[in-house]
Parts: structure tokens; C-alpha cells; sequence
């Protein structure tokens, strides 16, 4: 069955739903994106997402397209639409069509667009008992990370470096440390501190990031904002990322050798288990 896919103020089945070869999404990557989980048909943080494509609009002197209230109502009846009950909400805004050029054209009317993917066991996802495995590569991404734009070639290049190594992800390595995993921000555990890096411009400032630091402080646990290496990631005794698809995923193992006991450890196992239980419970 086909989806019911907004574009650009209409609902329409996915074969209809049409941009033009001149959006600067397509020419330029001119664009940002938001991914909203959805359980039990509601939304996972919402205004966490909502203010961060705020400030990504901001950032790159887009305007936005409609307001966040709207914004909102439009998710809801996507997922109402399409029957969503677990899965995500992509949005993407682009400065619009114009002639290319270089230069932001002054007069381009942003687009907008928004898609369903329905994904049933989100929530109770097996691979969370099992743990992933990630790979290190070198970070050859741009400078503003901290903007959520829609040019994923090298995360997409990424992926595909783990899954030639037999790998599930890969983590990303500057000047020395992991910056983050391809689509999801990376942790380690040592003895009783989590360990995260810091904001700025060299990673995405995940919204499940800041849920699960605020509730991993809440639950008493130590947290520590900084920079890890490698090889404190392969002595850690255990290791995890989070994003907006995953919430909290184990890595289990770095470069095929096993962290801590090569399974999930108890603290990933616990943030899992507060994070789906709080935001289900705070879901609009
Ligand atoms: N990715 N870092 C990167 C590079 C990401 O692409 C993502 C999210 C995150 C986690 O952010 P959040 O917790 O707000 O989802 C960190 C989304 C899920 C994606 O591109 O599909």
C-alpha cells in the first residue's frame, strides 16, 4: 500500500509526491532533516527535534517553512494517515528551487517534506540483546557537524566501509578521538562514569543524547563530557551510541575485539530501559 507523503502544504499517495530538479536540496545538499520516533503512534520528543531544526535553520539563514505548531499537526496526521503505531517521522526543509547559483538566491521558497517509515519492533528491537559491532574510521566529514543537513555521503561511505568489514556501524576518529558513529552519538563505561563527548561543532548534538544524559544523571550514574581515544574505547567495560532510530544500542565489540564481556553490559542495558520508559511515557 502506498504512503500518504506531505510535500509542500498537500498530502499525497508517494508516487505523486514530486520536488523540482532545481531544489537546492538535490543541487547543493542546501537542506537539514530531522528523524522523530514514533511509539505507540506518538511522538518521542518532539520539541527536542522541533527546536533543534530551529536553530539548523538558523544556522544556514534559512527561512522556516511553517511554524513548529504546524509542524507538529503535520506529524500527527502522517502518522494518523499512514497507521504508524512504531516507527519515524522524517522531515526535510530545503532552501527551495531557484536558478543554480552559488549564492543563496534571495527570493527561494524553502521546501518542505515529511515521510513515514514504518518499523514494528522499534521499541523491542532483538539486536539490543545482542549488541552491535563498530569499526574505526578516519572522520573526513565538514566542520558543521552540529547542523542536522541532508549531505550524508561520507556517513553513507561509512556504513558501507563497516559492512565490507563485517561490521554493523562505524565510529569516527579525529585528531585522535572518536567523534561519533555515523548516525548516532558514541559512548564508553568505565568502572561507574559514562563517558560522552563534548558538544561543538565536530558532532551532532543528539536529542536522545540529551534525554539519556539528563536521565543517566537523574539515576545517580557519573557522566563525563569529553573526548575518548580508541584505546580507551577498546579497554572500556562497555559501550553504547544513541539516536532517534536506536535510542540506546550496546556495541559489543571495536575493530573485531570485544568490549568488556563481548555483550551487552548492565548500564547500556538500564539507559535502554529508563529512556524507552520515560519518553513513552512523555510522548505527545
Ligand atoms: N541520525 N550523530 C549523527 C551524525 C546522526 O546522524 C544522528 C541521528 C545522531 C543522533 O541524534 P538524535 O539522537 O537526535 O537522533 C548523532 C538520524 C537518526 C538519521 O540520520 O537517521
Amino acid at each position: 500500500m502506498s504512503r500518504t507523503v506531505y510535500v509542500n502544504g498537500a498530502y499525497v499517495p508517494e508516487e505523486d509526491a514530486k520536488i523540482s530538479v532545481f531544489d537546492r536540496g538535490f543541487l547543493f545538499a542546501d537542506g537539514v532533516y530531522e528523524v522523530t520516533s514514533v511509539l505507540g503512534g506518538k511522538l518521542i520528543d518532539f520539541e527536542g527535534h522541533a527546536k533543534r531544526l530551529e536553530r539548523s535553520l538558523s544556522e544556514l539563514d534559512m527561512p522556516a517553512p511553517c511554524t513548529m505548531d504546524e509542524l507538529l499537526e503535520i506529524h500527527r496526521e502522517l502518522v494518523r494517515a499512514n497507521g504508524i503505531d512504531e516507527g519515524l517521522v522524517y522531515l526535510q526543509v530545503t532552501r527551495g528551487a531557484a536558478d543554480r547559483d552559488f549564492a543563496y538566491p534571495a527570493d527561494a521558497v524553502p521546501s518542505l517534506v515529511l515521510f513515514t517509515q514504518s518499523k514494528p519492533g522499534l521499541a523491542a528491537n532483538p539486536v539490543a540483546d545482542k549488541g552491535i559491532s563498530v569499526i574505526s574510521i578516519e572522520d573526513q566529514r565538514w566542520g558543521r557537524r552540529d547542523i542536522k543537513t541532508v549531505q550524508l555521503l561520507y556517513p553513507s561511505m561509512g556504513k558501507m566501509m563497516a559492512k565490507a568489514a563485517g561490521a554493523d556501524d562505524a565510529w569516527m576518529v579525529e585528531d585522535g578521538a572518536v567523534t561519533e558513529g555515523t548516525s548516532n552519538n558514541a559512548y564508553i563505561v568505565k568502572g561507574n562514569t559514562i563517558v560522552t563527548r563534548h558538544l561543538g561543532n565536530e558532532i551532532l548534538h543528539g536529542i536522545t543524547r540529551a534525554a539519556v544524559l539528563r536521565m543517566a544523571q537523574e539515576a545517580q550514574m557519573q557522566v563525563e563530557e569529553r573526548s575518548f581515544t580508541l584505546e580507551e574505547a577498546a579497554a572500556a567495560d562497555e559501550a553504547f551510541v544513541t539516536s532517534a532510530s536506536t535510542f540506546v544500542m550496546p556495541v559489543v565489540s571495536l575493530d573485531g575485539a570485544q568490549i568488556g564481556t563481548g555483550k551487552p553490559g548492565p548500564v547500556a542495558a538500564r539507559l535502554r530501559e529508563i529512556y524507552l520508559e520515560e519518553s513513552l511515557a512523555k510522548a505527545i
